[in-house]
Formats: structure tokens, C-alpha cells, sequence
């Protein structure tokens, strides 16, 4: 198995016989897996369900003519064995490309102090240490070939958004990812590692609850089709154009105006949500 070659110029990834380490099959991750398989990359999928990995996997490899990989994992219950299995698993491969996908955020907006520890605990495994251990098993194998992208998937809550109030933990994760991809850039650059935050803004996938596609929220293989043209360039990315063109309008604006914006925004979202709920009650009272 040879690595990736990131090509330069068209911002293109190709690779022969390389393998994407894609977490989670559906959403972004199964979009970006669709992405890099049909570019000739063998894919490894990651996450809870082996039944939804085992359709992922076979409809990719029928369609894009690769190999696959699944290994069944709950990055929420991860411990020191699921490490070590993962490592053992991925040691023989040549991994070129590791998207950290795999992400949680807030069920619906909320006070700090109203939202489970369940939830905090989460957020913390699911979006940073994940996103930790992963690059820890595969950079090494990286770094001897002397090349490979870490795909981190950050949110617009951390990169376009100046504070994220009423989803502060998630906000914060995403902040993690962003620090963490430009400090682990500028460490690996050197030996023909590029490392990556890509921002989506909405997209219109399970965890957004958008159903379907708008210009703003696009369909998560729009959205990865600009993403994977943006692999190899700059760290920190809001790839898809609508969404980069939001970052530049936020981010001219009045930092109190936009903070203003997004508090009064999320409490709308938390009252919907507790109204919804309300409906909800009294449509089983009634019943
Ligand atoms: N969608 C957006 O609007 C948006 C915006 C900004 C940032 N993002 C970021 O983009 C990334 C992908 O989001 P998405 O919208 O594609 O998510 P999604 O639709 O919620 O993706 C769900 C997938 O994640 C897997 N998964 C969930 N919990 C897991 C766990 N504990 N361990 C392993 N796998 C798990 C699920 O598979 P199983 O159920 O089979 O495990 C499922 O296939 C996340 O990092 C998110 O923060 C998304």
C-alpha cells in the first residue's frame, strides 16, 4: 500500500490504494467517505453501529470500486482497550488521510447549569478526546511516510461564531479542535503533515434536524465536495463558499452586535423547544 499524494495545485487529494479513516459512516462522515473513495481511497469506517457500517461499507465498495474497513466503536465509552484494539487494527494499514468527525452537540439550547453531566462528559470524550487519540494512532505511520492530513471537523460555533452562549460546552470543544489543528499544523508541516479545523456552518444533516438542503445549509456531499478541495491548504477553513462568506460578513461586524445576535437567537431556539414540548403534553393529556 503506498500513502497519499496531496496534490498542490487543483487542491486535489488523490491517492492509489490508501486508506481514509472516515469516523462515523453517515452525515458529513459518510459523505466524505463517498468523497475520498471515489478519488480511489480504500475507507475505514468508525462508529456505534455495525449494522449501519456494514450497508455503508458494502454500497461503497460497489460503487467506487475500493476496500473497506469497519470496526464498531462508541467513542462515548471508549477506554484504554478500545485504544489499543484501534491501534492494532489500523497498525497494518497505510492511513494518508483521518477525518475526525465524529461529534455531539447540545439536544436543544440551554443554561449551562440545566444540561446533564452525561452530556458534558460527552461532548468532552466524543468531540476532543476522540479527536486526541485518533491522531495519536495514526500520525506516527504519517510522519515515517512523510506524508498525510489530519481532517479535524470544527463548527462555525467556534470559528465563525465570536462566543456560542447557550451551548458553551460545545462551543468550547470546537474551540479545542480549532487551537489544536493550528498548533499540531505548525508542528507537522515539516515532515508533509497538514493538519485542518473545516468549519461547516448548518448542514443539513440528522444532528442539524434540517431535512433538507437550503443554500445555507447544503447537503452534506456539497458541503464535503468543497471540503476535500480544501485539504492541503489553510488550517483553519469554512470551506463550503456560503458559509465563508458569512465568516466575512460576522466577522466585520460589531463583536457586541453579533454577541447580542447569537444570545437572543439561542433563547428563541430554547423557548421553541420548551413550547414544542408543551404542545407535546397536552396532546397526550387530551388524548
Ligand atoms: N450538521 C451540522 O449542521 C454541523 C454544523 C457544524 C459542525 N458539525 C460537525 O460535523 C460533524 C458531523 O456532524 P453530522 O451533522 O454529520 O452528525 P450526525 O448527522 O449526528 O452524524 C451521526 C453519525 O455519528 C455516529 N455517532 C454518533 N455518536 C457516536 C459515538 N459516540 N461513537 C461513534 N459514532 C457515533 C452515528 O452513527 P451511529 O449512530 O451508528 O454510531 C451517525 O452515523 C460533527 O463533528 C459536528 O459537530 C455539524
Amino acid at each position: 500500500m503506498t500513502g497519499v499524494w496531496l496534490q498542490g495545485l487543483a487542491g486535489l487529494l488523490r491517492a492509489r490504494a490508501s486508506w481514509l479513516l472516515g469516523l462515523k459512516p453517515y452525515g458529513i462522515g459518510r459523505a466524505y467517505a463517498d468523497g475520498l473513495a471515489k478519488k480511489g481511497l480504500n475507507v475505514v469506517l468508525i462508529s456505534r453501529t455495525q449494522s449501519k457500517l456494514d450497508t455503508a461499507a458494502g454500497e461503497i465498495e460497489a460503487k467506487y470500486k475500493v476496500k473497506t474497513k469497519t470496526l464498531a466503536v462508541d467513542f462515548g465509552k471508549a477506554d484504554s482497550a478500545t485504544w489499543s484494539m484501534l491501534k492494532a487494527e489500523l497498525a497494518p494499514l497505510a492511513v494518508g488521510v483521518l477525518v475526525n468527525n465524529v461529534g455531539v452537540s447540545y439536544p436543544h439550547a440551554e443554561y449551562y447549569e440545566a444540561i446533564d453531566d452525561q452530556l458534558i462528559d460527552d461532548l468532552i470524550n466524543i468531540n476532543i478526546q476522540a479527536t486526541n487519540k485518533m491522531t495519536r494512532i495514526v500520525l506516527p505511520g504519517m510522519k515515517q511516510r512523510k506524508k498525510g492530513a489530519i481532517v479535524n471537523i470544527g463548527s462555525a460555533a467556534a470559528t465563525v461564531a465570536p462566543s456560542g452562549p447557550l451551548y458553551a460546552v460545545y462551543a468550547g470543544t470546537k474551540a479545542y479542535v480549532d487551537m489544536f489543528s493550528k498548533s499540531l499544523d505548525l508542528e507537522y508541516r515539516q515532515f508533509g503533515i497538514s493538519c485542518h479545523n473545516q468549519a461547516p456552518a448548518y448542514v443539513a444533516t440528522k444532528m442539524s434536524k434540517i431535512r433538507k438542503p437550503t443554500m445555507d445549509a447544503p447537503s452534506p456531499a456539497n458541503w464535503v465536495k468543497a471540503a476535500i478541495a480544501h485539504i492541503g491548504y489553510e488550517v483553519t477553513q469554512c470551506p463550503f463558499p456560503y458559509h465563508g462568506a458569512m465568516w466575512g460578513i460576522v466577522s466585520s461586524a460589531p463583536l457586541s452586535v453579533v454577541n447580542l445576535y447569537l444570545l437572543h437567537f439561542h433563547l428563541l431556539l430554547r423557548k421553541k423547544y420548551y413550547k414544542k414540548l408543551e404542545r407535546e403534553a397536552a396532546k397526550t393529556k387530551g388524548q
